[in-house]
């Protein structure tokens, strides 16, 4: 959408609407996403190998994956195997021959036998930049920025700003998806029966059923491959070549997290992106005044979980994510962290996410912080009722204010408050 319909549009609709009808072109001037240099960890990491700081190996089979993985911080306990044709190296994989993938707070890397490595890298203000990088030994190697990328990453399933895609479709013995049968977009509101079509899984779900492991070979009967022996595996070996990968699993925790983590991010580049537009057009005072109506309430509501599916029994994972993951706190002084798990009745043990400490959090224009956390306290005071909310006991607001004061650097004064009065 060119910038004059834009501005027609907040003209036309107001704050409340404008949220569906905000699709951003990214190369307007006010992002100018293909042009403005970036400081994401790639753009960081490219710079440091040019000058001679960090020099990557090449290893095998996997070439650059494990020395990428070591210079970008990302766990190989975070791997994660998609046996569907559903990206861009979609000829090369199938559940012979899957793609792995490997994620942190900002960076997830792609892997697949015999093909390139890609990369999405979550830049603090310029959304998700996409990355290449060629398996062929040379003395320095660059991650070249592909912004062709964006004809899948720059879609409604990425929430319509440059972003992540978490998809689960039924899949054919040979990779192909079946998207007639079923299609989905995936987070953490998702029902479990409808994730990780075209995933392997590895972990211990117990009455939990989900979709992953399974190929449909009955078209007309898309349950049928969804049976006792595609749940609950315990290593991936057996199902094809795990020697050749760095890991024998497809740890379910970590999918779980890599689910809410991914919507998070579009979020999050989707409400600096808005901002920035309504600053442009002339907005400053409206926002001030009005917030950013259904967007702010929309980040707040994911980041507090209040929509999370919630799960039946005890979800196990076997690759040690768990403990690599919420290792990391950070903690208050009683221990307590937003990286901390639960796994028998949500996800994580307190409903905040973690993603409120990232640099793509942090790096939002302070108008879009202030609206932020103007309904982050309204809902964590108690001042927001109303049964959408009642997942969020007095407790655990109480615990999440506790840990955010000790943890969270530049909380509004207000956040020192009683539950249940506002600021
Ligand atoms: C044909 C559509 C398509 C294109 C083009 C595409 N991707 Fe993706 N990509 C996907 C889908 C779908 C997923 C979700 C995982 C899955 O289903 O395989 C994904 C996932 C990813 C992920 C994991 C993070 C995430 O969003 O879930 C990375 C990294 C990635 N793609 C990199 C790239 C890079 C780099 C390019 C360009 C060189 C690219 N992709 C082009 C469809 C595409």
């Amino acid at each position: 959408m060119k910038a004059w319909m834009l501005t027609l549009v907040s003209v036309v609709v107001g704050f409340g609407d404008i949220d569906t009808h905000f699709v951003p072109e990214p190369d307007d001037p006010v992002i100018a996403y293909a042009r403005q240099p970036t400081t994401d960890p790639v753009a960081v990491l490219n710079r440091e190998i040019e000058a001679g700081k960090v020099r990557l190996r090449f290893d095998g089979e996997q070439g650059y994956l494990r020395s990428a993985l070591d210079a970008l911080r990302v766990p190989i306990e975070s791997q994660m195997v998609v046996f569907s044709k559903t990206s861009v190296q979609a000829q090369r994989i199938n559940p012979q021959n899957p793609r792995t993938l490997f994620f942190n707070d900002s960076v997830v890397i792609g892997w697949v036998r015999g093909g390139f490595i890609e990369v999405a890298a979550q830049d603090p203000r310029q959304g998700v930049i996409f990355y290449v990088l060629d398996q062929t030994p040379v003395e320095k190697p660059q991650f070249m920025r592909h912004n062709d990328c964006l004809t899948c990453h720059n879609s409604s399933n990425a929430m319509n700003v440059p972003g992540m895609l978490v998809r689960s479709q039924f899949t054919a013995p040979n990779g192909t998806t079946m998207p007639w049968l079923g299609n989905y977009v995936s987070d953490h509101r998702s029902p479990l029966s409808e994730r990780w079509g075209g995933w392997y899984v590895t972990g211990k779900t117990g009455a939990i059923r989900h979709m992953g492991n399974a190929v449909v070979t009955n078209g007309s009967n898309p349950e049928s491959p969804v049976i006792d022996q595609t749940l609950h595996l315990a290593s991936l070996a057996g199902r094809f070549d795990t020697n050749a990968y760095l890991s024998e699993y497809s740890d379910i925790v970590a999918l779980m997290v890599f689910e809410h983590q991914m919507h998070m991010m579009n979020l999050l580049t989707r409400i600096g992106w808005q901002t920035r537009f309504l600053l442009r057009n002339g907005n400053a005072h409206d926002i001030k005044m009005n917030g950013l109506g259904d967007s702010a309430k929309d980040l707040v509501d994911y980041m507090l979980f209040v929509d999370e599916e919630p799960l039946l029994n005890k979800v196990e994972g076997t690759s040690g994510f768990v403990e690599k993951f919420s290792d990391e706190g950070p903690r208050d002084k009683r221990g307590r962290s937003l990286r901390q798990f639960d796994l028998e009745h949500y996800l994580m043990r307190y409903p905040c996410s973690y993603m409120i400490y990232s640099e793509a959090f942090e790096a939002l224009p302070s108008e879009a912080k202030d609206a932020v956390y103007h309904r982050l306290w309204l809902v964590l005071s108690g001042a927001v009722t109303g049964a959408k909310y009642a997942r969020l006991s007095r407790t655990d607001r109480q615990v999440v204010l506790e840990i955010l004061r000790e943890t969270k650097k530049g909380l509004p004064d207000y956040f020192a408050g009683d539950l249940t009065v506002s600021p």
